[in-house]
């Protein structure tokens, strides 16, 4: 029998999906049986008849295909009603966010389903097609510029007239990681002046070569700003300060500020306080897309733009769902390179591995018991326990 695959409408605002037509019609060659439930495309513009002509199965509601199904896939935790009626063993694949939801990690143990949190993906060259963080990540970044561009009642090129000159604007990129390079090559390719910092010492020439400008503060000699895992970590109190001095200099020239930075399994840092919002001229944005995670801007309001002396705070919720054509194309590919590499198109069942450094990385439940080691045991304090195995 084929593997039955159920791919859910999502819930509340959330307007991806995480499968497309295209992907659809790839798990159907690879011999999965799918069920599609109504509307699940709409917001990111995929009919059911797309779905349909794919040979996915539409339905109203999906309580009996999911008590069936092998696989249900998701973009965010599915719904309570969604976990319970899923039988035993079945496969949920979404981003389950497991270190802020530990009561939707206990009741997917309680009902036998095998979880995998897609957000946890180890950065193995093996795995980058199933990065669900960088394929987002990237949109985000370009999107913050044009949201940033939408409440800038300026131009961001220089532009000579007959009636005088247009000065180029001032961006500043705040964490030049997937969604902070992605924002540098945007805010150049519309002609600003960029420039951007990161804690990362890496990051200093990734900056450059999209030709812009890196600014920051020298480390301690042997500190490289990030862990073994390549992310960044925690930068000590002297390092903070300074970084603050800097950066309020820094910020008072800018017109744009977009803030990206964060740091694996803790609160996002707060970087732009009160008095840096205040020193800038106002007409400037800080678009702010750490905001879910607490905010690089003091001042951010998650889901709102707000005003502070007149300095626009944008701090709009679920910025790739902004884009979610696209969010959704990327974000289904992710999810098919996953489910394909642990398919055994022989036997038509699927294989997961769980000694396979993947699912180590992303599994949270198996047979009952929760079992990532994140959240197995307990956490020691002021541990970076999100992050994820890195190359
Ligand atoms: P992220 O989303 O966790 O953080 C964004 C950026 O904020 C990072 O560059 C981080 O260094 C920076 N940051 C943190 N604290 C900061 C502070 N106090 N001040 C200034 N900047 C701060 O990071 P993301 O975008 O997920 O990428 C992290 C690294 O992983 C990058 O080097 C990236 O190139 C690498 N990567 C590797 C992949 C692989 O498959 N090997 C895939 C994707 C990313």
């Amino acid at each position: 029998m084929a593997v039955s695959l159920v791919v859910v409408k999502e819930q509340g605002d959330e307007t991806r999906v995480a499968a497309t037509p295209e992907t659809v019609k790839k798990l159907i060659a690879l011999g999965f049986s799918l069920t599609v439930q109504a509307g699940a495309g709409k917001a990111s513009g995929f009919s059911d008849e797309l779905y349909r002509d794919e040979g996915a199965k539409i339905a109203k509601s999906v309580a009996s295909a999911i008590a069936k199904a092998d696989v249900v896939v998701g973009v965010k935790a599915p719904s309570k009603a969604t976990v319970k009626a899923m039988k035993t063993g079945a496969l949920l694949i979404a981003q389950l966010n497991p270190y802020q939801d530990a009561s939707g990690v206990k009741s997917y143990a309680a009902q036998g389903v095998d979880a995998m949190a897609m957000e946890l993906m180890p950065r193995i060259t093996r795995a980058q097609s199933m990065d669900v963080l960088s394929s987002q990540s990237n949109l985000s970044g370009y999107k913050a510029v044009l949201d940033a561009t939408a409440e800038y009642n300026r131009a961001l090129p220089m532009m000579m007239t007959a009636a005088g000159t247009v000065p180029a604007a001032r961006v500043f990129v705040m964490g030049a990681g997937v969604a902070g390079l992605q924002a540098i090559a945007t805010a150049k390719r519309l002609g600003a002046i960029v420039s951007a910092t990161d804690v990362r010492r890496a990051a200093a020439e990734q900056v450059q070569s999209l030709g812009g400008t890196f600014v920051m503060v020298e480390a301690d000699e042997e500190d490289s700003g990030e862990t073994a895992g390549g992310y960044a970590k925690e930068m000590s109190a002297d390092y903070q300060k300074r970084q603050a001095a800097l950066v309020s200099e820094h910020i008072a020239k800018q017109d744009i500020v977009i803030c990206t930075a964060l740091i694996p399994g803790r609160p996002a840092p707060e970087l732009v306080t009160k008095a840096m919002v205040e020193k800038m001229k106002p007409g400037s944005v800080i678009v702010d897309l750490a905001a879910e995670q607490g905010g690089n801007c003091k001042l951010s309001k998650f889901g709102e733009v707000s005003d502070h002396k007149g300095v626009k705070i944008v701090a709009h919720a679920n910025v790739p769902g902004r884009l979610a054509g696209n969010a959704s194309e990327l974000y289904s590919r992710n999810i098919f390179n996953f489910i394909s590499a642990f398919y055994d198109a022989e036997g038509a069942k699927l294989a997961i591995d769980w000694d396979d450094e993947i699912i180590a990385g992303i599994g949270l439940t198996r047979d009952g018991a929760i079992v990532h080691p994140a959240l197995a045991a307990p956490v020691a304090k002021g541990k970076n326990n999100g992050e994820k195995n890195a190359s």
